[in-house]
């Protein structure tokens, strides 16, 4: 009691500063925040998290293929990350004899181990501000030059606060990484879509690769004479176990926040942009789900497709509810208003919001026609099928080449299904010709449908017609020629505005970025108490927390700890993703845990995931979860669907991640895979 009425009136009074726990920290700047991490439980120092001259945790956490994090477990390069990480790479070396992702798989030694053509694993050699050497005339090209000399370095240099200031990052990519072990789909996609985003979870959400570099220990191409790669630092691993209080910090790569943007930036996110996108995805659920309930084939086939559509359908519907529970709009507006008074009397700011406002108003009509067509006429598959075909033949003739259309044609039918296709494409140009501003309709499209007397009748005879959707052979004419080719070029010039629209937000569009230079200045000069932190960019952060419930729904208070009798209860044979592998089964049956067995919640039971407050984002997937001490108790995985506008604004009583605790990972190993032997160059503590 005592603590929520503290933490409302802390609420009432930081009302848009970053809140307890808000916050992804640059590592080498985190001595800012020691002092505070420390009275939240941290034991250790800023350099022992980032520091260039000598080992820090910094060199155990690794960017995982092209979105996710991952840390080292041993110094013979160990790796772990997320199973819906490794998922991609797991599916690529599986085939219908050797089915990874359905069975798991475990390396038994280092012979065992499976390259993943194509996987590479990139390490931060160091980071740097280069605000003032870029002001002092440096080219950012020779700056560039410079930091790239090293075996496999490459080097970036990223944006902070809207161009503010510059940092230079300096990488390592080792490109030889193995497949050492996955547990079945069944655990570490335990839950599938039903549970993604969601608490209580019960995903043993992990998978394992080992990097191998050459006899100097630098990035090699695959090799069998390659040695594993010994990390500067690795993780220790905490046994011990997490409790509600204990202090959390994740340290990984999230990928895109906008905690800035004005009140006309979350307008155009909460009312117009998400409800667009949910309820054209809904859409295509329902379509693929229908066909999905009428054959097993289906199912499976669309397994993919469908997790796809579904994982962002719901992070959208959560961050309206939350924009909207919260009033991040109302409050933004306020906050300007706040601003702008301070502002009347500073030239240099005193138009800002005047000009961003205009900006916007002049933007979002492109912004929005591009992700209109992207979720809309982009979706539909035989029209993007066309449109490649329609590319490789116009560049092919411009080369006096010649392209096998008939070969992209029956690769394409291999897997093409046009019931759901048709389905989707009808909903598709009808949504779309209903939410498409009239000056920007394709005058061809609006004649085809009058001519066919409605879009529905349109669709039908256009997929009726197209001979590339058929299994007669087809020729180059006949692409030319043909009726879905005309549907392309129907929307050449919205697919080539789209282009120009093509930024990661709609803030980030030049046209509106641009004033965001000064605001963000003006902001940290005006609003001196806001501990301000860069967006997120797919850069190193860190951000802490503590392990934490919530309070869910009146009265509904959600524990932070889930167990194994929650995967029992779940457990259901004929629920695909809820069958748990029998093994599973057949200990919980016994209770013999062995040492992973502990009391939770007052039962004797193996903890599996837990929930605690730090700021994550996409990208933070397989993130290290890691103690006061700087030992390794889980592996950061999701939030909760209605926590997610943290990206937008992050709210302490509610935000929460998810992460598998690293005994049950362990345990999994150990009781599941049988390959126990791994922990032999693990440090368990
Ligand atoms: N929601 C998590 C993230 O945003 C996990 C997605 C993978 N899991 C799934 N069941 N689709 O990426
Ligand atoms: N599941 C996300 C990821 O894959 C993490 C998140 O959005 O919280 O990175």
């Amino acid at each position: 009691m005592i603590k929520k009425i503290f933490i409302s009136a802390l609420l009432c009074c930081t009302f848009l500063t970053a809140n307890a726990d808000e916050g992804m920290w640059l590592p080498n700047l985190i001595g800012s925040r020691i002092k505070d991490m420390r009275a939240k439980g941290f034991r250790l120092k800023a350099e022992d998290i980032y520091s260039i001259n000598k080992a820090s945790l910094k060199d155990a956490v690794v960017q995982f293929g092209g979105g996710c994090t991952g840390e080292f477990l041993s110094g013979e390069g160990l790796l772990l990350t997320n199973h819906h990480c490794g998922y991609g790479s797991i599916q690529r070396l599986s085939s219908v004899e050797h089915d990874y992702l359905t069975h798991g798989y475990w390396a038994m030694s280092k012979e065992e181990e499976l390259p993943v053509p194509g996987l590479t694993v990139s390490l931060l050699v160091r980071m740097e501000d280069v605000t003032e050497r870029l002001a002092k005339g440096e080219k950012a090209e020779d700056i560039i030059a410079e930091a790239k000399k090293g075996e496999g370095y490459r080097a970036s240099i990223e944006q902070m606060y809207y161009g503010n200031q510059q940092f230079l990052f300096v990488y390592q990519t080792y490109r030889d990484v193995r497949f050492v072990g996955a547990p079945p789909s069944s655990i570490g996609k335990f839950g599938g879509d039903t549970d993604n985003w969601v608490w209580p979870r019960h995903t043993g959400d992990f998978s394992i690769f080992r990097v191998y570099a050459d006899e100097n220990n630098n990035p090699a191409d695959y090799s069998k004479d390659n040695k594993p790669y010994q990390p500067k630092r690795h993780f220790t691993i905490s046994t011990k176990g997490v409790d509600e209080g204990d202090f959390t910090m994740i340290y990984g790569f999230p990928g895109n926040t906008q905690e800035y943007v004005t009140a006309d930036a979350v307008e155009y996110v909460a009312k117009v942009s998400d409800p667009m996108k949910i309820a054209l995805r809904t859409q295509r659920l329902e379509i693929i789900e229908a066909a999905q309930a009428e054959s097993a084939e289906v199912r499976i086939a669309f397994a993919a497709v469908h997790a796809g559509i579904a994982n962002a359908w719901k992070k959208w519907q959560g961050e309206v509810m939350g924009l909207n529970r919260l009033g991040t709009v109302e409050k933004k507006r306020a906050y300007e208003e706040s601003f702008a008074a301070w502002a009347k009397t500073k030239p240099e700011y005193a138009n800002l919001l005047d000009d961003m406002h205009k900006a916007y108003e002049e933007v979002i009509p492109g912004y929005y026609m591009r992700e209109l067509y992207s979720e809309s006429i982009a979706t539909i598959d035989a029209y993007s099928f066309a449109r490649s075909l329609w590319t490789a033949v116009t560049r092919a003739e411009k080369e006096g080449k010649t392209y096998d259309v008939e070969k992209a044609h029956q690769n394409f039918l291999k897997t093409y299904n046009q019931n759901i296709d048709q389905a989707i494409a009808r909903r598709m140009v009808v949504e779309f010709c209903e939410r498409v501003a009239p000056e920007r309709m394709p005058a061809d499209l609006k004649v085809q449908i009058n001519y066919y007397g409605g879009v529905e009748k349109y669709v039908d005879a256009l997929f009726r017609s197209s001979r590339l959707l058929g299994k007669e052979p087809i020729t180059v004419s006949d692409v030319r020629g043909d009726a879905m080719t005309e549907f392309v070029r129907m929307f050449n010039t919205i697919r080539n505005d789209a282009l120009n629209y093509s930024y990661r937000n709609l803030s980030n569009v030049p046209a509106v970025e641009k004033y965001y230079r000064p605001y963000m200045r003006a902001l940290r000069e005006w609003d001196k108490e806001r501990a301000f932190y860069p967006d997120a960019n797919f850069t190193l952060r860190v951000a802490y927390g503590t392990v934490a419930g919530y309070e869910y729904a009146d009265a509904e208070y959600h524990h932070p700890v889930s167990t194994i009798d929650g995967i029992i209860a779940k457990d259901d044979p004929n629920i695909y993703d809820y069958n748990i592998p029998q093994s599973l089964r057949d200990i919980y049956a016994t209770k013999d845990y062995g040492r992973w067995g502990q009391t939770i919640n007052g039962r004797y039971s193996v903890p599996v995931c837990f929930l605690a407050t730090n700021h994550t984002s996409g990208g933070n997937s397989g993130s290290p979860v890691i103690n006061g001490k700087g030992e390794l108790i889980g592996i950061n995985f999701d939030r909760t669907w209605r926590s997610t506008m943290s990206d937008i604004e992050f709210d302490p009583t509610i935000c929460r991640n998810i992460s598998v605790d690293i005994r049950y990972v362990l345990f999994v190993i150990d009781r599941i895979g049988g390959a126990s032997y791994l922990f032999d160059e693990m440090n368990l503590k």
